[in-house]
């Protein structure tokens, strides 16, 4: 059996093979209520035979959504609408999955077919937060820096948010701390010039995470796989580094976290970045190892080959899809017709004469 189709057990939730959808932003909610659009866009990539679906990123608070557009977790209202998402996803036999998200300095932007700056509070816009008063960009609003006490707030949304998010269906839990947002601008010196516990040593740095990781952890029930997205490197010299990343899922693993998702970048906007296939796979590769963590690899994975590669040497337990994904929401159930195993995910029944 290709590894790449063969089922997954993390504590108490089994995925019925290797590939995730990787969270993807619509931009398509308002007050961060997700619809219709979000109904078919995940439940098609269920359909198409993913084990695991991972929900966009979702603000825990509504200034931590990077746009208007952005979905949140933290009403009743979205829990609600999350529900028959959810319901549906499970239903397809796939693990719904929701990213919780804190976009920090990069919130209040435009949607990105509307533009790519800040949106200030006279235009609808709101004043970000993060470590420290460091905006991400020119055109990008200054955040304030946090207080202590509003940092220790920050963990009671995430924990919130999580609570919710289970009440809503969701089966597994990802922390968003990558991409520039809101714990990634603490973890990189880059983004981070405070002098207290929060900032200047690697421990200060990581604090902010490693606490929500802890306050989650302990907040939900024991059989919840919980995952945590990482920018693996900033790509730039004075930055956050692969061994730095090692080191924090070391301590990320210790604490109860089941997989390290392993992307890259995002915190500044002069990195340059290697956007080659599966560029990102020897982060994955060496976390896996190194921190001795599950992983999930993710970035220009298109192949079916390339992907089963990903999982079969060992690199990763998980491959996550995103651009590909919308291209071929099938590519799951494609990938078991090439490798010859057919039989490793069943089509909807309604669909079975195609198959
Ligand atoms: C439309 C779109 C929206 C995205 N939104 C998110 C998001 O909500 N959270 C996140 O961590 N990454 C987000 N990403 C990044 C993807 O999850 C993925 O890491 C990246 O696109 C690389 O994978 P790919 O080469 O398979 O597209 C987004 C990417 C795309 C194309």
């Amino acid at each position: 059996m290709a590894k790449l189709l063969s089922p997954f057990t993390q504590r108490s939730v089994t995925y019925r093979n290797r590939i995730g959808i990787s969270p993807m932003c619509q931009y398509s909610c308002t007050d961060g209520v997700p619809t219709d659009w979000h109904l078919v866009h995940l439940g098609s990539r269920a359909v198409g035979g993913a084990g695991l679906v991972i929900a966009e990123a979702s603000g825990v608070e509504a200034i931590g959504r990077i746009s208007p557009g952005d979905a949140g977790i933290y009403s009743d209202a979205q829990a609600e609408a999350w529900s028959r998402i959810t319901a549906f996803i499970s239903g397809q036999g796939a693990v719904p999955g929701i990213q919780l998200a804190h976009a920090g300095r990069k919130a209040s932007t435009q949607v990105p077919w509307e533009g790519h700056s800040g949106i200030p509070e006279t235009q609808g816009g709101w004043r970000p937060i993060g470590p420290s008063a460091i905006n991400f960009k020119d055109d990008y609003i200054e955040p304030l820096a946090m207080t202590l006490e509003q940092i220790g707030q920050m963990r009671e949304k995430f924990v919130a948010s999580a609570k919710l998010a289970l009440a809503a269906g969701f089966k597994m839990l990802e922390i968003h701390a990558a991409h520039g947002y809101l714990l990634h601008n603490f973890y990189s010196p880059l983004s981070n010039q405070r002098t207290d516990a929060y900032g200047g040593s690697f421990d200060n740095r990581i604090r902010l995470l490693v606490e929500i990781a802890t306050a989650i952890r302990s907040a939900i029930p024991d059989g919840v796989p919980l995952w945590t997205r990482v920018s693996c490197t900033d790509w730039v010299d004075d930055g956050w580094t692969i061994e730095e990343s090692i080191e924090l899922s070391r301590r990320l693993k210790a604490l109860g976290v089941d997989c390290i998702d392993c992307s890259s970048g995002g915190n500044v906007p002069k990195a340059k970045i290697p956007s080659t296939p599966g560029y990102q796979v020897p982060f994955a590769a060496r976390i896996r190892r190194e921190a001795n963590i599950a992983t999930a690899a993710v970035g220009l994975i298109t192949g079916i080959e390339q992907a089963n590669q990903v999982v079969e040497s060992g690199d990763a337990e998980f491959v996550l899809l995103a651009r590909q994904s919308l291209r071929d929401p099938y590519f799951p159930l494609h990938a078991a017709a090439q490798l010859g195993v057919k039989e490793a995910i069943k089509p909807p029944i309604q669909y079975e004469r195609a198959f």
